[in-house]
């Protein structure tokens, strides 16, 4: 099984994705990720998308499908996979069908999360992740158990992404509306769009997703 999550900036991809991992042993292509791994080792790619994406643009489709496209190549053999943050523009769209034939796979679900932009700003600027092991936090709805400890490996040290910042946030949105909303439509006449409303806790919108997987219908 095969699934794409989408939504505005903050709207809860990674959060749910790392969730659906573990439910259906799926593995998570997150082009972000890809691309905070990038910048780390400071390779060519990493310094040419770090400006775009501290500017809160989007990365040139060329380089996000070469990217996604060696990752599908390396897991073929898998249960199935869940993109997060692609595809983003219609370019990458149309890449991702071609991808998908020439390989014999197809894409089995399109979940939506929709989410309003004042929740979208204090979800991303209350965001910060364990520098050792990466596990996401919130300053509000998802405090470490003990303060400055790590729940899942106790390092004592935390990080916060440089695009969280609230001009940058402001960026993001308008990239999302100009160029990733307008592939909604694509997905809908292909029948496989569900929207679900990510307003809800983090375990509403998970119960969501998974009906729609089971092949229920959630209630909004
Ligand atoms: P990327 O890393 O994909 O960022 P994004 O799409 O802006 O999404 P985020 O990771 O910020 O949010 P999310 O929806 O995963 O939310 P999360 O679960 O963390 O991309 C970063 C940049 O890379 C882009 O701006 C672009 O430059 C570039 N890029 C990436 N892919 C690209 C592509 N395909 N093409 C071109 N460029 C590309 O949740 C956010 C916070 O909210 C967390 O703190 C979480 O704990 C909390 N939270 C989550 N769910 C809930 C809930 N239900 N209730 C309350 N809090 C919640």
């Amino acid at each position: 099984m095969n699934l794409i999550i989408l939504g505005p900036p903050g709207a809860g991809k990674g959060t749910q994705c790392k969730k659906l991992v573990k439910d259906f042993d799926l593995i998570q292509l997150s082009t972000g990720e890809m691309l905070r791994a990038e910048v780390k080792s400071g390779s060519r790619v990493g310094n040419k998308a770090k400006k775009l994406m501290d500017a809160g643009s989007l990365v040139p489709d060329d380089l996000i499908v070469e990217m996604i496209s060696i990752q599908i190549d390396k897991h073929v053999n898998v249960k199935g996979f869940i993109l997060d943050g692609f595809p983003r523009t219609a370019a990458q769209a149309g890449a991702l069908d071609g991808m998908l034939s020439e390989k014999a796979l197809k894409m089995d679900h399109v979940i939506q999360l929709e989410v309003d932009e004042d929740a979208v700003i204090k979800r991303l600027s209350g965001r910060f992740s364990c520098a050792e092991c990466n596990i996401g936090y919130h300053d509000v709805f998802k405090r470490p158990i003990e303060d400055n400890k790590c729940d899942i490996c106790g390092a004592q040290e935390f990080v916060r992404r440089t695009d969280d910042k609230l001009e940058t946030i402001h960026s993001r949105l308008a990239a999302y509306r100009h160029k990733s909303e307008p592939i909604l439509p694509y997905y809908n006449d292909k029948g496989i769009l569900k929207c679900i409303d990510g307003m809800g806790s983090m375990e509403d919108v998970h119960t969501k997703i998974k009906e729609i997987i089971m092949g229920g219908d959630p209630k909004n």
